[in-house]
């Protein structure tokens, strides 16, 4: 687990009084949600428009299999989008699109209403209906949401692939939830330049041949660069979504209903496809966005910069926002394009108020200087939100001070893609926040760090960070594998009833918690979730390689960063850097790019103790420059010596 450094008297920050004095959220929410957790939860699901009201908050009788909200039945995008229209706010923009060749597009939400329903009726012409899965494979452009929101309307189970994610990245997705059409783009503007996204779908689909789920691919014209278009499957969304009629009746469905799976590295070579449901997973994400945001739709403008492609960007970019109605930027780029201030100009160009981001791309603005941001109005903002991996201290002064004008509380926000909602954070109108610190678990949440037999442990000490009551958002199962949903959340602390969230955490002299990072071999780079073994496979699938081990090693500014230790098959060829070169891009094409290894070093032997396990920790010790621990578990202590010297040399 990452160190992080916790000061023993750190600085706290008020809530600002004008905040506090208005927040949407209030100090008695605890004590309300402590007392009556079913009444507190049923008061949430109200925000949202039921077509049938449930008739029990929680049926917890199949733990850890939850069904909440029962009888209850809705339509997730009707919540999201027509109930604005028809409460008369149809005119109000829902997304300030911002394109990175500077091209831009307002969307209120009764264009959004019709896009939509235009979507959704180009879908079930296209034979696609309730329960089946459609893979989105999209830039960070409107129709990737228009898109999710119509299989919301359709009761269609979307998946979004990250855009980063490789061809064989996507194949195995597409295959292991059988996806009937895949939603892409010719590409998308990164850095510059356009990004195609089309030729990834078709190897992708190439490689699973006859065995391919899928019957269409249906095609937005973004950058306008050339694509190869199969007549058989390929069909345009202009065409296909542009003639549609944009009248849509929305159809209410169950509130277990699956929304959507999301793929996300475990500590299995195997990603796992973690299932939201409707009803629930709406309720968490619109009210913990109505609290932690301290949200007043009427004036605040919103930017989230997480991309869809991820958990972030579905309950902070779509269905929480988009449910409490707020107007955000959707932005397609590169913080970096065409200029280093991009993202502040954009704050100040629509007046941004509440602006949430991860903790890398504050470390990069940091390394890049504080002239390129005070060169910019920001004061438009009033809160700051933080989420995806530890923020170190400096970070978070630096972004307080310099991007919030020491008047924006920030928030550290912890939860994973498996929560679907936010479960630990500050809540800004009450908490007095902590760099450093996600603080509390949030009202009608229960949080705690405890030891290996799962007693709470006391203040001032460390311990394995659990979830200790279910919650709304919860994630319901493993697509297709209920057992490794058993096994990796539940089978831990089963005694107990605790949900084992893989982070190892802390307990100040207060009771606030110190998120740490994962104990388990998954790694943080970037904010994005990695798996050590995932990348092993992809390393030992390439022929001149007989084994490989990975760590996720501290770096300053994306949190952890892949760093590798091969072993070479016996044969000639180049053992030196072009080879190193090659292994980096054959990870980039097994995976994508953000899993390509920082540094890759060729070794004789790998630290295994007698029963053959890798010595991960020791790997991570020589990684970052440590001093190595203790060897006597070893089979061959003399290894380290070995792979600590290839080491100097390579760096
Ligand atoms: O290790 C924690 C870290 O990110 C993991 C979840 O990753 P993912 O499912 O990709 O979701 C990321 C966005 C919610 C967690 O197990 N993490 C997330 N937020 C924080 C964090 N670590 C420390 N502080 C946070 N605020």
């Amino acid at each position: 687990m990452t160190d992080l450094t916790i000061p023993s008297t750190p600085t706290r920050f008020e809530p600002p009084a004008d905040l506090a004095a208005s927040a949407n959220v209030t100090a008695e929410a605890y004590a309300r949600a402590e007392s009556d957790a079913d009444g507190f939860w049923a008061e949430q699901a109200e925000r949202l428009t039921w077509a049938e009201p449930f008739t029990q908050v929680l049926d917890w009788s199949d733990a850890p299999r939850a069904r909440w909200f029962v009888d209850g039945k809705l339509n997730a995008a009707y919540n999201c989008v027509d109930r604005h229209v028809e409460a008369g706010r149809g005119d109000k923009v829902a997304f300030h699109f911002v394109g990175e060749p500077g091209d831009t597009r307002d969307i209120t939400y009764a264009e959004l209403k019709d896009d939509v329903s235009r979507a959704a009726n180009a879908l079930t012409s296209l034979g696609v209906g309730s329960g089946d899965l459609v893979a989105i494979y999209l830039p960070m452009i409107p129709e990737a949401i228009v898109a999710m929101l119509a299989c919301a309307r359709i009761g269609a189970t979307h998946t979004v692939v990250f855009g980063g994610f490789s061809a064989e990245a996507l194949a195995s997705r597409i295959e292991d939830c059988r996806a009937k059409l895949v939603i892409t783009s010719d590409g998308g503007y990164r850095r510059g330049a356009p990004s195609p996204l089309k030729p990834a779908v078709d190897a992708a689909l190439s490689r699973l041949g006859g065995q391919s789920p899928v019957d269409h691919v249906l095609v937005v014209r973004r950058t306008g660069e050339y694509v190869p278009f199969d007549d058989a499957t390929d069909l345009w969304w202009h065409d296909v979504v542009g003639s549609a009629s944009p009248e849509h009746t929305p159809e209410a469905f169950d509130a277990e209903h699956p929304l959507y799976v999301m793929y996300s590295s475990g500590t299995t070579g195997k990603p796992k496809g973690i299932l939201h449901t409707t009803g629930g997973y709406l309720t968490g994400a619109a009210y913990t966005h109505h609290a932690v945001f301290d949200l007043k739709p009427d004036t605040d403008v919103y930017w989230c910069t997480a991309d869809i492609g991820w958990v972030t960007g579905h309950s902070y970019i779509v269905y929480g926002p988009l449910a409490n109605g707020v107007t955000q930027v959707l932005y397609e780029g590169t913080p970096d394009s065409p200029h280093r201030g991009r993202w502040w100009e954009i704050i100040e160009r629509y007046g941004v108020t509440l602006f949430y981001t991860a903790p890398t791309a504050i470390r990069t603005f940091m390394k890049w200087g504080r002239e390129i941001p005070d060169t910019y109005d920001l004061s438009s903002l009033r809160l700051l939100g933080s989420v995806g991996e530890p923020i170190n201290p400096e970070a978070y002064l630096w972004y307080r001070s310099v991007i919030g004008g020491d008047r924006c509380p920030v928030v550290d926000t912890w939860w994973q893609t498996e929560t679907g909602q936010m479960m630990i954070s500050p809540l800004p109108g009450v908490t007095a926040g902590k760099p450093g610190s996600a603080m509390r678990p949030l009202p009608g949440i229960g949080a705690d760090v405890v030891d290996e037999e799962g007693r709470s442990v006391p203040n001032g000490s460390r311990g394995y960070l659990v979830l200790t009551k279910p919650w709304p958002a919860m994630l319901r199962t493993l697509w297709q594998d209920d057992e490794r949903f058993v096994e990796t959340y539940w089978t831990r602390f089963a005694d107990l009833g605790y949900y084992f969230a893989g982070d190892g955490a802390k307990k100040d002299e207060d009771g606030d918690i110190w998120i740490l990072g994962r104990v388990d071999d998954v790694m943080n780079v970037s904010g994005h979730r990695l798996s050590t073994s995932e990348i092993e496979s992809a390393l030992v699938s390439h022929p001149r390689v007989a084994e490989a081990a990975v760590v996720g090693a501290a770096d300053e500014t994306t949190g952890q960063a892949v760093v590798a230790y091969v072993i070479l098959r016996s044969g000639d060829g180049n053992n030196g850097e072009a080879l190193t070169q090659e292994l980096r891009s054959h990870v980039a094409k097994e995976i994508g790019a953000i899993a390509k290894p920082r540094q890759i070093t060729i070794v004789p032997e790998l630290p295994k103790t007698r029963s053959g396990k890798i010595m991960r920790r020791l790997l991570r010790d020589v990684a970052e420059g440590r001093d190595v621990g203790d060897t006597t578990t070893l089979s061959d202590p003399s290894v380290m010596a070995l792979i600590a010297n290839r080491d100097t040399e390579s760096a």
